[in-house]
């Protein structure tokens, strides 16, 4: 058989193949995901998020240098708040002693180079479970922002490297940029959740932190699964309003939505790989039905391949080691 072209020539073997790979993971392609807790030596396990843990601040600490002399370069912080501080108005979010400041001022005094980034969005503290201000079954939009603000500024003056909005209300980007340049927090980036889908793959999570909805759905806020144009609509304005890097949550059922992101703006995309693909790939591997370590590397370079600078993960330590 005559062919001009074989294809295969290229795939022969594994040194050829590393030579012509296209997308290559590393430990600074990472976001770890840390799920923070009131009180010490406390590591209470997610059973929907196999072998995953809630830490106290004193073992966080402990992960967080751990992290880092894998080489891993960024954090996104969420804390669980008591039931206690809950309310509809979010004031907790912004207390300055509040567990995510404290979490903050004790990382970057541990570790100051790590690349920090706080979750902002009201549902930790919300007696409703909703990233909003509630008031007759509506989120409120324009009273949310005024708060996610205060969030924010607490946060910037705890010294967080980037604050991530994670609420989809709008004008907040907008809104956070003012305040950080009227207070004088010009080193302070915003990493917005732009395009962020209104999914069922947030489960897990919400078991993490204890911050289901308690009544009806986020699709007032979070978009339409249904929807490509509206995400590039989203980033586009985010980047206006000030957003330093987007992202688009989640990953795997959206590659199509990162790779138009990506080709839309100019600045880092990011995607999250969240809860529930974490917990398919766990719970398939625990069933003996797939290769988790495969599962996981093939996964990663799927989302970075599609266009992702940057990639929040709960796989990111187990791919560090596996990428040796
Ligand atoms: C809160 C928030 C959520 C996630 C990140 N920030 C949950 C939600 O919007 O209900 C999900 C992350 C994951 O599933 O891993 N605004």
């Amino acid at each position: 058989m005559y062919l001009q072209k074989r294809g295969r020539i290229l795939r022969k073997n594994a040194a050829i193949r590393s030579l012509v790979a296209e997308t290559l993971l590393t430990p600074g392609d990472f976001m770890v995901p840390l799920f923070i807790d009131e009180g010490e030596n406390v590591a209470t396990p997610i059973p929907s998020m196999p072998g995953y843990c809630r830490y106290s601040l004193d073992l966080t600490l402990k992960e967080v240098k751990e992290l880092w002399n894998m080489g891993i370069k960024s954090i996104l912080l969420f804390v669980k708040a008591k039931d206690e501080v809950k309310d509809n108005t979010g004031q907790e979010a912004w207390n300055p002693d509040g567990l995510m400041q404290r979490s903050v001022r004790a990382i970057k005094d541990a570790v100051p180079d790590m690349v920090v980034m706080t979750d902002v969005a009201l549902d930790p503290y919300s007696i409703y479970g909703h990233d909003g201000i509630v008031k007759d079954g509506e989120i409120l939009n324009d009273e949310t922002v005024e708060a996610l603000v205060r969030m924010s500024l607490s946060h910037a003056e705890a010294g967080v490297d980037f604050v991530a909005p994670s609420d989809m209300m709008d004008g907040r980007i907008h809104a956070i940029r003012k305040a950080f340049e009227e207070n004088g927090f010009t080193r302070t980036g915003i990493l917005s959740y732009s395009a962020k889908y209104a999914s069922c793959f947030y489960g897990p999570f919400r078991d993490a932190l204890d911050s289901a909805p308690g009544f009806g759905d986020k699709k007032t806020y979070q978009m339409d699964p249904a929807n490509r144009r509206e995400a590039l609509k989203e980033a586009l304005l985010d980047v206006e309003e000030g957003a330093d890097m987007v992202m688009v949550k989640l990953a795997m059922a959206y590659l199509d939505i990162i790779r138009e992101v990506k080709d839309a703006v100019t600045v880092p995309v990011s995607a999250y790989h969240v809860s529930g693909e974490y917990a398919m790939i766990k719970a398939a591997a625990q069933m003996g039905w797939l290769d988790e370590d495969k599962a996981i590397l093939e996964s990663l370079t799927s989302i970075k391949r599609a266009g992702t600078d940057l990639i929040a993960t709960y796989f990111a330590k187990r791919a560090v080691e596996l990428l040796g």
